[in-house]
């Protein structure tokens, strides 16, 4: 097991700064997500941790052990990349076994290893099969079994199932998830899929521009997001960031420029301690087991989500009441958020 620390880890290429001094303490046995656009340096800090990238500036703690300048075979740690790169020539079997037999493990010890882990992945029937023979969410489950046939104390991942078809991302997501309850060991997941950080994090560290934003468990990233670059990150559809006074908590000094961010889950039907607003109606989108509303807000538009019974029709009035205490506040200048 490992405790990775990094303690003012830079990386530039020439004058491009890809990550600059992040600070970032993953516990042990932890499911850390580093979620963010294109370009923030995620790959980046992983390659970082991996070996694969030299680290510019600063220090990498495994434990208590200084691994900054440690090759990539001696710090024990398993990669798994969005593209699996297996080897075509070798059967199911052979691709999970390659680890331990570049290691020189005794055969009879491989071969309970690959019979273990393929129980686990549910690959035991295609252990015979050559990866083009597979399809992309089996060479995937062949790409982890590599991984984890040695029992590192660190994974890696990078996007592993930005390949796959949505159906497919999501029980290899479960899968994943069911791994890492199963092998305690410490996950490193880059993303930039906001669905995949939630669900699978113990902790998530928000990046853009080579700086971690927020570092929170999911909860406290999606309830409390500490800019409103976070805020708009996370949830689907977009959190609402209103720049005219019309919803304005009370505690909020008066004359301070604030922008209020409206999450479109969190409005009601007006009731006693809501604050009600109405708008007219734009557009109505079903979704199913809710409809997705635009409703005219003053000069802005809001994007709300209400319970399909609501049964609003495009062009009325609709009055619907918002909790102040659900408001996110945030300054006009910052765009820090301002604590309630
Ligand atoms: N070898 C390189 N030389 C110069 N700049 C690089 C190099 N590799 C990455 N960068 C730059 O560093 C920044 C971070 O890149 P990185 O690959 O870490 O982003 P990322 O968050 O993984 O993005 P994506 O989601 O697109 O994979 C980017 O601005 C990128 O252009
Ligand atoms: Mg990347």
């Amino acid at each position: 097991m490992a405790a990775i620390t990094l303690q003012g880890v830079t990386k530039r290429y020439g004058n491009v700064t890809a990550v600059q001094a992040l600070d970032l303490a993953i516990h042990e046995g932890e499911f850390m997500v580093l979620l963010g656009p294109s370009g923030c340096g995620k790959t980046t800090t992983l390659n970082m941790i991996a070996g694969l990238e030299e680290i510019s500036d600063g220090t990498l703690l495994f434990d208590a052990k200084d691994v900054t300048r440690l090759p990539p075979h001696q710090r024990e740690v398993a990669m798994v990349f969005q593209s699996y790169a297996l080897y075509p020539n070798k059967t199911v079997a052979e691709n999970i076994a390659f680890p331990l037999k570049l290691r020189r493990v005794p055969k009879a010890e491989i071969e309970r290893a690959v019979a273990e882990v393929a129980e686990q992945l549910e690959l035991t029937p295609l252990l015979g099969r050559r990866p083009n023979q597979l399809s992309g969410g089996q060479r995937q489950r062949v790409a982890l079994g590599r991984a984890i046939v040695r029992k590192p104390s660190v994974f890696l991942m990078d996007e592993p199932l930005s390949n796959l078809d949505a159906t497919l991302r999501l029980s290899m997501r479960s899968l994943i998830k069911r791994l890492h309850h199963k092998l305690r060991a410490t996950f490193v997941y880059v993303t930039h899929d906001q669905a995949e950080a939630l669900t699978l994090a113990d902790r998530i560290a928000v990046m853009q521009g080579g700086v971690v934003q927020q570092l929170d468990t999911p909860e406290g990233i999606y309830e409390r997001p500490a800019n409103t670059f976070v805020a708009s990150f996370l949830g689907s559809p977009q959190i609402n960031l209103l720049r005219q006074g019309l919803l304005r908590p009370e505690w909020v000094a008066a004359g301070r420029d604030v922008i209020i961010g409206l999450r479109p889950e969190d409005v009601a039907r007006p009731a006693e301690g809501l604050v009600t607003l109405s708008g007219r109606v734009e557009l109505v989108s079903p979704l199913g087991s809710e409809t997705q509303l635009e409703v005219a807000l003053g000069s802005a538009s809001v994007t709300l989500r209400v319970p399909k019974d609501w049964r609003v029709s495009e062009g009325e009035t609709l009055a619907f009441g918002v909790d102040p205490a659900r408001l996110h506040v945030f300054d006009a200048a910052t765009e820090r958020r301002i604590a309630p």
